[in-house]
């Protein structure tokens, strides 16, 4: 399968990229901003090509079976950003997936994200997330919403906890949600499905198919 990692560069991206290139039936391709950024990933083994979502990447998507949107725009930059990028950007990316018949789409969303969204400390970032996940929902994509609670740098246990609705937040080390993309990937059954994630007790392959069943694995 060939998967589109699009926001590579970023700490899930990186981390995501090596799985992938280290799983059997993948093969992913980084989709980076900065042709700098492009020795890391040949370090990898990981072929790159260097665009920018807010341009479009619809020739990039030619021959891929799947696309994985890690992006973002980081909460170093201002809210229009975050509706550039987190919503609008992403939501193009879809369309293009659309036109080019890349059906595989599993988007890295937020547990809390939520177009109508409350929340007092990101809500703006939330609400761009949820406008993002709602149109994903609409298209004829076959998709996948994973949302993690807050991400953390530590190393990854290899222990979540996933529900379509957990009831609360937490927090999930980067490299468990690059495990939860690959086990995504892996699944069929996960297609259609939003999927919130936290770090818990249960060993990560094991949660996906006590929640999803064992499902068919993709077509290569
Ligand atoms: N932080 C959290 O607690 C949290 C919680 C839940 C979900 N999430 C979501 O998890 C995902 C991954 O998070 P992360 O920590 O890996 O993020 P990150 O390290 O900030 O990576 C984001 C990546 O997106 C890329 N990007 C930004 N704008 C772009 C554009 N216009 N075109 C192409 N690429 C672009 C950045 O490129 P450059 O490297 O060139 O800057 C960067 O590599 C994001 O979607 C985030 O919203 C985060």
């Amino acid at each position: 399968m060939k998967v589109l990692i699009v926001g590579a560069n970023g700490k899930v991206g990186t981390l995501l990229s090596g799985k992938l290139w280290q799983a059997s039936g993948f093969s992913p391709v980084a989709l980076i901003r900065d042709s700098k950024q492009q020795t890391k990933f040949t370090a990898l083994g990981v072929p790159s090509l260097v665009g920018d979502l807010e341009n479009g990447i619809v020739s990039f998507l030619l021959g891929m079976d799947a696309v994985v949107f890690t992006a973002g725009s980081g909460s170093h930059t201002g809210e229009d950003k975050t509706t550039d990028v987190d919503q609008n950007a992403a939501i193009r990316l879809m369309k293009d997936c659309e036109k080019e018949g890349v059906s595989r789409f599993v988007m890295i969303s937020a547990i809390g994200s939520d177009p109508n969204s409350e929340s007092k400390r990101i809500r703006h970032y939330l609400r761009a997330k949820g406008v993002a996940d709602a149109y994903l929902r609409s298209t004829n994509l076959d998709y996948t919403i994973l949302a993690p609670g807050s991400l953390i740098d530590e190393r990854g246990t290899g222990r979540v906890q996933i529900s379509e609705n957990l009831g609360f937040h937490g927090y999930l080390p980067r490299e468990d949600l690059a495990d939860c993309i690959v086990e995504s990937l892996r699944n069929l059954n996960s297609i259609s499905k939003t999927i919130q994630i936290i770090s818990g007790g249960q060993k990560t392959k094991d949660a996906f198919s006590e929640l999803l069943g064992v499902g068919l694995p993709p077509i290569a």
